[in-house]
């Protein structure tokens, strides 16, 4: 049996520091409203010039670092975003071409907050069939480019980073499974209304940016999140004092204590850096379990469920012995 194991973990967050007492200056907002009802204090929001490749390459060399690779090893890479530098080439191919590697396939996934435990699960299918051994997956996003300053109920919740991890064929495990489920009923609820195909113009007509019912999200995280903690559980006929950490997508401070009451581990064994950047989608998994892993909360052989929700709906987790 091939196994992917994770050799390498990097993160990457801009160096601009958007605090909550900033937010006060540009919506009807306060600190006390952000940080009780969403744990978060600050967020990092990537500069003009600085675009989802360039945070997605810092990440990149990080983890390629930690496991002791150069980017030529690289057989494989899966980048999840939303908010991609160009129409095309995807975000793969421009880190691929930053990272002077030729050849591998290289190409984006794209299912906003869960899109890096998609690109987990597919480059994990790619190693456990034996077409790739190396494998770089990345979480990157500028979400600061689809919110709408303006708009209090959303500009508080999101940040801009990037964070990424090497897996490379084992015969240890390694990813123990993957779930990934989608219903795209919920599109109202949670979305960017506009997009290529409809026209540049009406993008420019205020439909760029996102749209969400926040409370209504809120709910049906918190119950996705529960159900796909039992289903993982189950699917490997696990307990839930079996796990060793949660990383959960860094959201809301709220729904990270839900999921953590759920699966009955105490907050010491949940990674939680929602407070740091805010809701940076597709970065946020990673970030956090390179946080743990380079401050060394996270050892080697330890058990690890990291899950995540986001647009579409979609929703899913990775279980995996690190
Ligand atoms: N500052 C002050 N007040 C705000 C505010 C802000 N930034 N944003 C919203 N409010 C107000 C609302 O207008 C509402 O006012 P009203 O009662 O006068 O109508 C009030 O706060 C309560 O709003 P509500 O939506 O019920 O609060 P909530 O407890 O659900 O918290 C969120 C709001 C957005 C923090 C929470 O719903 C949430 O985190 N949702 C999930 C978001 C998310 O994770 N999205 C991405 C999924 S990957």
């Amino acid at each position: 049996m091939i196994y992917s194991r994770i050799t390498g973990t990097g993160g990457y967050l801009p160096d601009n520091v958007v605090t909550n007492k900033d937010l006060e200056k540009i919506v009807d907002t306060t600190e006390q409203w952000i940080v009780e009802r969403t744990g978060i204090h600050k967020r990092h929001i990537a500069r003009e010039d600085e675009y989802t490749c360039d945070l997605a390459e810092q990440a990149a060399r990080n983890a390629l670092d930690m496991a002791g690779l150069s980017p030529q090893d690289i057989d494989l890479i899966v980048v999840a975003t939303t908010t991609a530098d160009q129409v095309f080439p995807s975000t793969a191919c421009l880190l691929q071409a930053r990272l002077g590697i030729h050849g591998p396939a290289a190409f984006d996934v794209q299912a906003v907050c869960t899109g890096f435990v998609y690109a987990l699960s597919v480059a994990d299918q790619f190693i456990k069939s034996g077409s790739a051994t190396k494998t770089l997956v990345v979480g990157a996003e500028t979400v600061s480019r689809i919110i709408d300053w303006t708009d209090r109920n959303t500009c508080v919740l999101f940040g801009d980073g990037a964070g990424a991890v090497v897996i490379e064929a084992s015969e240890e495990p390694g990813i123990i499974s993957t779930h990934l489920h989608a219903d795209g009923a919920f599109e109202q609820l949670l979305r960017v209304p506009g997009g290529i195909s409809r026209g540049y113009a009406q993008l420019q007509e205020g439909n760029a940016y996102m749209e969400m019912r926040g409370n209504e999200v809120f709910k049906m995280a918190v119950t996705t999140l529960g159900r796909i903690v039992d289903e993982t559980l189950a699917a490997n006929d696990m307990q839930k004092s079996d796990i060793d950490w949660l990383i959960p997508h860094q959201a809301n401070i709220r729904i990270i204590n839900a999921t953590a009451k759920k699966l009955q581990t105490p907050m010491d064994r949940v990674v939680v850096t929602v407070h740091e950047h805010g809701n940076t989608s597709a970065a946020s998994v990673p970030l956090a379990l390179d946080v743990a892993v380079r401050d060394g909360r996270i050892q080697r052989g330890e058990t690890l469920l990291m899950e995540a929700f986001g647009g579409g709906f979609t929703w899913g987790s990775v279980l995996a012995k690190f």
